[in-house]
């Protein structure tokens, strides 16, 4: 990249930042590494809108590395529920206490990769946002931002690792990586980029070519298989069985309603009813089914007090079906 351009874009930095709550200013000292590191396992797969409240919330509760270390693995996983890809939240809680035992996070891209749930991506995030590190941290954003500039239909992430090391060697790493990932945020869009307001439109050669949203081509789409399974619904004086999911795997160490194990391959039949949910690998239709036997180890949770369960997304939207489909019936003759 141009040296213009580089400069361009930390101008362009300068004035139209985004203010989020992970973020210290352009140009001034990085914010606390505990905070940028929560932020980007947060960030690896919720947008940046769902994330804002969440991270608020959690750094209201736990503040400090030393808290979150220090806190109960139900209460991080509870206060998880809801943003998905619970193996995130495990990682932190086995993260933080690692790091609280080394007395602090390590400043290298190199040793934060070693730590649990942060990979390539997310270590060099943290070294140049945390520590200034010239670490090429290149998210999806980022890597369509290069792939234009460049012109690169079918990048190899090789190749788009290069380039962002050049790029962040130019300057203060921190400032660089988060002005690219705004801007793919907000100009430099998938399929609409806004390349009149763009810092970098001078050498960039997708703008050139006249269809810069040609740019990097598309992929095509894996089909996701659907899966069947059922879930109980086992109630007693208003107060409802609920079980936690084994420590691994999918929904790990969640609550969770019972049920089976998701195998079938074809709809329950009957009219029970039906929600939803799309995991990354396949698709889910749960059925709820009500039943009056106890169903493994679990506890009663009075169902006024369900949203404090810190059930995950899929059973919140099981919970929900069933209670709405309960206040449409006619009230039981006395
Ligand atoms: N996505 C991932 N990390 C981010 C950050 N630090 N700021 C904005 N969006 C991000």
């Amino acid at each position: 990249m141009t040296a213009n351009d580089v400069t361009r874009l930390l101008e362009h930095y300068v004035d139209k930042s985004r203010v989020l709550p992970w973020r210290s200013p352009p140009g001034s000292a990085p914010p606390d590494p505990y905070r940028v590191w929560l932020s980007e396992i947060m960030l690896q797969q919720t947008t940046v809108a769902a994330v804002i409240p969440r991270f608020e919330r959690f750094v209201a509760r736990w503040p400090s590395l030393g808290a979150l270390a220090a806190a109960d693995d139900a209460e991080v996983l509870g206060e998880w529920a809801g943003l998905g890809y619970y193996a995130r939240a495990r990682n932190l809680i086995a993260c933080a206490r690692r790091v609280a035992a080394m007395g602090g996070f390590p400043k290298s891209s190199a040793e934060l990769r070693q730590l649990p749930g942060i990979g390539a991506y997310t270590s060099s995030a943290i070294a140049a946002i945390a520590f200034g590190e010239a670490a090429p941290a290149v998210d999806t954003n980022i890597a369509r931002v290069i792939s234009r500039y460049w012109a690169l239909a079918q990048p190899l992430r090789a190749d788009v690792e290069n380039r962002m090391s050049d790029i962040v060697a130019a300057g203060p790493a921190g400032d660089i990586v988060q002005a690219l990932m705004d801007l793919g945020a907000t100009i430099c869009l998938p399929a609409r980029p806004q390349c009149t307001t763009c810092p970098l439109r001078e050498g960039c050669r997708a703008f050139a070519s006249g269809i810069p949203e040609a740019f990097p081509a598309p992929r095509p789409k894996k089909v996701r298989p659907q899966r069947f399974g059922i879930a109980y619904w086992i109630e007693r004086d208003r107060a409802l069985w609920l079980v936690r999911r084994p420590a691994r795997g999918l929904l790990g160490g969640m609550a969770a309603l019972p049920g089976d194990d998701w195998s079938g391959e074809a709809a329950a039949a009957g009219d029970a009813i039906r929600v939803r949910h799309v995991f990354t690998h396949f698709a889910l239709e749960l059925a709820i089914v009500e039943r009056a036997e106890l169903s493994g180890e679990g506890w009663w949770q009075p169902i006024d007090r369900l949203d404090q369960a810190g059930l995950p997304t899929l059973y919140r939207k099981a919970v929900a079906a069933m209670l709405e489909a309960r206040s449409k019936q006619l009230p039981r003759a006395a």
